[in-house]
């Protein structure tokens, strides 16, 4: 049998007297004052698994649905890349799993986190596990939505905000403007078991297009190769942007062909991530019309 499950809406809950959220009841009046939001908030019951997405860093970009159920959960299994900010909002008595999932760190396996999960939810725990980000892009959430419901484990998702959209909002710059690009493609920049990073460079290469590169820090050289050599010009600009959302933010601009010295010069380390396209340039004319704004408003206010 294969189980799904839609997010179950809380005024919608047959059996509430029995399997009881484990949430501070004042928590949906104190976070949700709106009786509208109340009606759609999710409920984790017991023995199930939300793969919730804690968004890039920053916790005021989590979602309202990430915090609720983060607040019922008994366990969390979570990854590096989900910030302590976040972490201080489990909830005092659940436990905490690391399974610290980082390019060359990982504390648990892949096969070893989908099968914590099941395990967790089989003990009838209310199990959350949390991923930076959104759990669908490049988050391995698949697999272990995959691995539930092979196992007949209730699942629900909650996407969260993907780091190339918090990034590049936080640098100044948007994904896309009419005038410089008119689609974005999101990229692995991590290499495949045999090395490979077998990618469709020349679609890549259109200078309209904004291409996002996560886990791209260590195949640098090839990227700004690749790009080049199939007509993306030198000049072209790229954002490097670490830790983005976070209070430890460094956002590098440099171009195409400078890709690989800017990371050597800066010292730049993951979680950082790669935005390649003209886009790019708009984050200094923003901040210096910002600035104009703000200089204007100051002498005549
Ligand atoms: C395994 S992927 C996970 C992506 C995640 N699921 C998401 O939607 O953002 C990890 C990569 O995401 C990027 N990343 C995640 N958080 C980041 C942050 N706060 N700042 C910069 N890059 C980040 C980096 O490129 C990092 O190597």
């Amino acid at each position: 049998m294969v189980v799904t499950k839609t997010i179950e809406l809380a005024s919608n809950n047959d059996d509430a007297q029995t399997n009881k959220p484990n949430m501070p009841t004042a928590l949906y009046e104190k976070v949700l004052p709106e009786k509208a939001l109340f009606k759609t908030a999710p409920k984790l019951h017991k023995g199930q698994v939300a793969l919730v997405g804690a968004g890039p860093g920053d916790p005021g970009l989590l979602t309202l649905n990430a915090l609720l159920l983060i607040q019922q959960a008994d366990v969390i299994v979570c990854d590096r890349l989900v910030s302590p900010e976040i972490m201080a909002l489990k909830p005092e008595n659940s436990e905490l799993i690391n399974a610290g999932k980082s390019c060359k760190e990982h504390l648990l396996t892949q096969d070893e986190t989908n099968e914590v999960l099941v395990q967790q939810a089989l003990k009838g725990k209310r199990v959350v596990r949390l991923k930076g980000g959104d759990p669908y892009i490049f988050g391995r959430g698949g697999e272990e939505v995959e691995y539930l419901i092979a196992h007949q484990i209730e699942s629900i998702v909650v996407p969260g905000i993907t780091s190339a959209s918090g990034c590049s909002s936080y640098a100044g710059f948007p994904l896309t403007h009419r005038d410089f690009a008119q689609s974005v493609t999101f990229v692995t920049g991590h290499r495949m078991k045999d090395g490979t990073l077998d990618l469709d460079w020349k679609a890549f290469a259109s200078s309209d297009r904004t291409v996002v590169f996560y886990m791209g820090l260590a195949n640098a050289q090839l990227i700004s190769d690749n790009l080049q050599s199939q007509g993306r010009s030198a000049e072209t600009p790229v954002a490097l942007i670490e830790r983005g959302t976070t209070p430890k933010q460094r956002v590098v601009v440099t171009h195409l062909s400078g890709l690989p010295d800017a990371i050597k010069d800066n010292n730049l380390k993951p979680p950082t991530m790669i935005i390649v396209g003209e886009v790019v340039s708009l984050a200094e004319k923003n901040r210096s019309l910002a600035e104009r704004v703000s200089n204007h408003s100051r002498q005549t206010g």
